[in-house]
């Protein structure tokens, strides 16, 4: 009988410790099936904080599930939200037509939630797939973004590797709250292969996703990876008057998800709902009888605990310390006290004079050793190799970095995208400089790393970002560039208010003159081609007269002379690739040329490079253009602003450029050099009277390099001959 009455009073013991490990108001339930739903979300009206946190138990299914408006909740936890995922799909029959097509969208617009850009990460899958993902943030904040999976043989797809080859992963950014994912194909599914009839992409957390290439064929195990969600409240700061929201015991804090608000969490020694009335509560750590924190006494107090040790015995009592050891009576106490005061004293000193030295050591011993990782040596003697009128590289140490952007200020940042964060610096000769902190070196690439970084500071360009030097101490390397104080052109094209850019058709013009420039001279003047790789408006740089500096070089190459091509995994910027390049993983330099030429669409039309405002067949601005040309309606799609005569023909004149750029094959596109010297041929038009006469001239020929073909060598060189008389250098 007793036996019966201790198991009943363990069952109940049990049931209340549960019940306890979730914190809920009073008669609201804290279950939906097999979902707990702590405070502050609620089910029913009056359970949860905030009337957008309720959560509807539908229980219809078995078991039950549990929603937030639309979203389907998996998990809640204190800091974090998981909801189903939504997998975007299109499938296609073995003639390569399309037969389902449905996108990935979720939206939050009007919930507190917003999607985490650390846990999440969108894949996408695919023999022939490219996954586009277009959303709005919050306010003008939008975004577009995606990556592409290729692959022709299912031997070269491997499980776990989302590189590129059937799979594909991209981040989004902060503050995200509408996804809207499609997939489409980049070769008009013609390598549809008897495993892959079906492109999918989705968001999910990057842990509870690992690729199979069962996946390119089914979804089933893509269902379960849930979409993590962040959560706070409101749009206020931790300075307002929070003390309505964080309850007795608890702090506030802003959370980092890049859309603001607040959450409350409990102070060290407290458990519960910091939303409750009652606030958090204090945590018994000496409850449990054998997992408390105390080897012998444990006594609670309010916040913390107290450790005590049996008479006859000292010690501080903890497990953590040095519990609690018999007291041996032959020695006085006073004695005892003395020595082993002393020897603590003497120990401390010595341990922590050794501890520091140590450290200092490995210190210095970690940054040698990423000095030497990342090619420190190298550099150093290709630097000494490459003397003689070039100004040197200078190597920073991590010390004069730190100092100048004021130990990484986050006040200081310039720009942060998916290549690393710029901050601005200021160096002690108050020099003002960009250093760009990489987000990963890859080491097998150290050797061209470190020739590039010799050749762009050896570049002397003006129209090129100037390298001034670099730090190698780090885990990644540091680079530090000159400072252009303009921001970029993409914005000032595409200005977030809505309204009309405010760069004349003239500066416009000259823009692209100095960024063909740049690009002609990277692909010519070195004694190895240099290809950017991410030409793009994002990556033209103005100074306070607008004039063009490209910059970001973290993608480019050193075009091997031999041809013997490495295929590289495709890089660049959706919008802006070249259509050839991203088939035969081919690099050359006419892929600068494409993109170049989306530039000039950008400044002709003042549009964006990928937008899904406007109509699907006009998603990208390439095609966009030039079926616009094609069909004779291009003037439609120009924004110039009011232009004179001789301006109407210029923009003509860079309009036929810009189509022969955007030719889909790259031996048909003008070189770097041809298109700089044409657009300084344009301008040349109204800047020196005395020039109309060539440029005349010029106009005839470049009607006869229509004509005939094999021409446009000598075209290009009278173009030179103009450039060279209106520099005179
Ligand atoms: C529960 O789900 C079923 C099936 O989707 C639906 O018909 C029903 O309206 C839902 N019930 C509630 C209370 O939302
Ligand atoms: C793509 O292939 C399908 C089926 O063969 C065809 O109907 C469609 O016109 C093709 N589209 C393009 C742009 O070539
Ligand atoms: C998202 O939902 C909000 C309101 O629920 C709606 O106004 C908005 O148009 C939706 N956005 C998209 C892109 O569907
Ligand atoms: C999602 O993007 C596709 C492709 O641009 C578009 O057709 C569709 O309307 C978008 N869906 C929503 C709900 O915005
Ligand atoms: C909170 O404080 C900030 C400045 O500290 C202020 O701009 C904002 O309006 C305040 N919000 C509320 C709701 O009081
Ligand atoms: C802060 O808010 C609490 C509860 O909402 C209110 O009682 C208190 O007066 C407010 N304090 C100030 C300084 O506004
Ligand atoms: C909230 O409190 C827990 C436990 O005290 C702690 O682990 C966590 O880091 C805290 N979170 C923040 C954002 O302060
Ligand atoms: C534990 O410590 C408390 C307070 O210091 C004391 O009242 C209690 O008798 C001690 N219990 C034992 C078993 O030593």
């Amino acid at each position: 009988m007793p036996r019966k009455l201790l198991l009943l009073f363990l069952l109940l013991w049990l049931l209340f410790e549960l019940a306890a490990a979730i914190k809920q108001l009073p008669g609201c339930q804290a279950k939906c099936g097999n979902i707990d739903i702590p405070h502050p979300f609620g089910i029913g009206t009056g359970c949860s904080y905030i009337p957008s946190f309720s959560v509807t138990c539908n229980t219809t299914f078995n078991p039950p599930k549990a929603f937030i408006g639309d979203l389907e909740v998996v998990h809640i936890s204190k800091w974090e939200l998981r909801i189903k995922n939504v997998i975007g799909r299109n499938c296609y029959d073995r003639s390569g037509a399309l037969t389902t097509a449905i996108p990935s969208h979720i939206n939050l617009t009007g919930t507190q939630f917003t999607f985490s850009s650390t846990k999440n990460k969108v894949t996408v899958l695919g023999c022939d797939a490219v996954g586009l993902i277009g959303s709005t943030g919050l306010e003008e904040f939008s975004y577009t973004g995606g990556c592409a999976s290729v692959c022709d043989r299912v031997e070269n797809v491997i499980d776990g590797s989302c590189s590129g080859e059937g799979c594909c992963q991209t981040s989004i950014p902060k503050g995200l709250k509408v996804f809207n994912a499609t997939v489409g194909t980049l070769n008009n599914n013609s390598r549809v292969q008897p495993f892959d009839h079906c492109n999918s992409a989705f968001l999910g957390d990057q842990d509870m996703y690992r690729f199979k290439v069962s996946d390119l064929s089914t979804t089933s195990s893509l269902e379960d990876v849930p979409v993590v969600l962040n959560f706070a409240f409101g749009l206020q700061s931790c300075l307002n008057n929070t003390s309505g929201i964080c309850k007795d015991n608890s702090e506030c804090y802003e959370p980092d998800n890049g859309v603001g608000g607040l959450l409350c969490n409990c102070t060290n020694g407290y458990e519960g709902s910091p939303y409750l009335n009652q606030g958090c509560e204090d945590v018994n750590e000496c409850e449990d009888a054998i997992n408390n924190p105390c080897t012998d006494n444990c006594t609670n107090t309010v916040g913390s605990y107290h450790c005590s040790c049996p008479a006859g015995t000292y010690g501080d009592g903890r497990k953590d310390g040095n519990g609690c050891s018999p007291r041996s009576d032959g020695l006085p106490l006073l004695q005892i006290m003395l020595g082993l005061g002393f020897g603590l004293l003497f120990l401390v000193a010595g341990g922590s004079w050794l501890y520091w030295s140590l450290k200092k050591r490995k210190l210095i011993k970690l940054k040698e050793k990423y000095f030497e990782e990342n090619g420190g040596l190298l550099l150093k003697q290709r630097i000494s190799s490459f003397e003689g009128g070039f100004e040197s590289t200078k190597i920073f140490t991590t010390e004069e970095l730190k100092l100048a952007t004021n130990n990484y200020d986050k006040k200081r940042i310039l720009g942060q995208g998916g290549f690393g964060t710029v901050y601005k610096g200021i160096l002690p000769d108050l020099k003002v400089v960009a250093i760009k902190k990489s987000k990963i070196a890859d080491k097998n690439q150290l050797g061209q790393f470190i020739n590039e970084v010799v050749i762009l500071t050896n570049i002397n360009h003006r129209n090129v970002v100037k390298l001034i030097g670099c730090c190698l101490e780090t885990e990644v390397p540091l680079l530090v560039y000159e400072f252009v104080s303009n921001g970029n052109l993409y914005h000032h094209l595409h200005k977030i208010d809505g309204m009309a850019t405010s760069i004349s058709w003239k500066d416009r013009l000259r823009i692209a003159s100095e960024t063909a420039g740049a690009l002609a001279y990277l692909h010519s003047a070195a004694s190895i081609p240099i290809i950017h790789r991410d030409v793009k408006s994002a990556n033209i740089l103005l100074d306070h007269n607008y004039t063009a500096k490209v910059a970001d070089f973290g993608a480019s190459r050193m075009n091997p002379s031999d041809k013997t091509q490495i295929s590289t995994l495709v890089q660049g910027t959706l919008g802006y690739l070249d259509p050839e390049y991203l088939h035969t993983s081919q690099l050359t330099e006419k892929s600068d040329v494409y993109s170049f030429g989306v530039v000039l669409a950008e400044l002709l039309t003042g549009e964006k490079a990928l937008s899904f405002k406007r109509s699907q067949k006009q998603t990208n601005l390439a095609t966009y253009f030039v079926q616009s040309m094609k069909e004779n309606n291009l003037s439609q799609l120009l924004q110039v602003g009011e232009l004179n005569e001789t301006e109407m023909e210029q923009v003509e004149a860079v309009a036929e450029l810009t189509k022969r750029c955007l030719n889909l094959k790259g031996d048909d596109r003008p070189s770097m050099k041809e298109i700089a010297a044409e657009l300084e041929g344009c301008r040349g038009f109204d800047r020196h009277p005395w020039l109309i006469q060539i440029s005349n001239e010029e106009e005839n020929m470049s009607l006869n390099t229509k004509q005939v073909d094999g021409a446009s060598g000598q075209y290009s060189m009278q173009n030179e001959m103009m450039l060279s008389m209106n520099f005179p250098r």
